[in-house]
């Protein structure tokens, strides 16, 4: 068999993002694909892969501009292949929203939608607010948030779903 190759993009403010879309990679890695995780704001083409992973962060019911890059580029350069979403975020932990799941997926989805794209799967993850990454006003108001909520991020969640998607991708 070919060894497969997949592409992680993503977007990502703070850096909690990319770190999911990195450990997803080492995942798929080690299932024995080829992987490029790549910003969504120096994504050129998505042409060429297997399997395509979009990732994002959300801010304020926004996505940051490499997902909403990486969205656009996908639809316009690898219409067709497989690819499913994950979000990092903290709706999906927050039990005074009653559809948490379906709001923290439609963050990216609205916007896939729109492009005219098909995902096989799209995953929620707790986050993590990484005010030591922040610069300026936002540093101010990332700490307080860093403070109250912890890195949320459930790593070994994070490993099943890739291996889990992984068969999704490639059919
Ligand atoms: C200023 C700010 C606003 C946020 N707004 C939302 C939001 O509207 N919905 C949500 O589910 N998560 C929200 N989050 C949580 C982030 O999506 C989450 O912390 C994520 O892990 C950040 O990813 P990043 O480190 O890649 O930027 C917000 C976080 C910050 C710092």
């Amino acid at each position: 068999m070919t060894q497969k190759k997949v592409l992680v993009t993503y977007g990502s403010w703070l850096g909690s993002t990319r770190e999911v879309a990195e450990r997803i990679g080492e995942v798929l890695r080690r299932q024995g694909a080829q992987v490029d995780v790549i910003d969504g704001r120096t994504l050129k083409s998505a042409a060429g892969y297997d399997g395509i992973l979009i990732g994002t962060a959300v801010r304020a019911g926004m996505l940051p501009g490499g997902a909403r890059r990486a969205v656009r580029k996908v639809a316009a350069t690898a219409q067709g292949t497989p690819a499913a979403g994950f979000v990092v975020c903290l709706a999906i932990t927050d039990e005074k929203i009653e559809d948490r799941e379906i709001t923290s997926r439609a963050y990216l989805t609205k916007h896939t939608e729109k492009a005219g794209l098909k995902l096989v799967d799209v995953q929620p993850f707790a986050g993590a607010v990484l005010a030591q990454n922040a610069r300026g006003f936002m540093k101010m108001v990332t700490k307080s948030m860093a403070e109250q909520t912890g890195d949320k991020r459930d790593w070994s969640a994070i490993e099943s779903w890739a291996q889990a998607v992984f068969p999704k991708l490639l059919p």
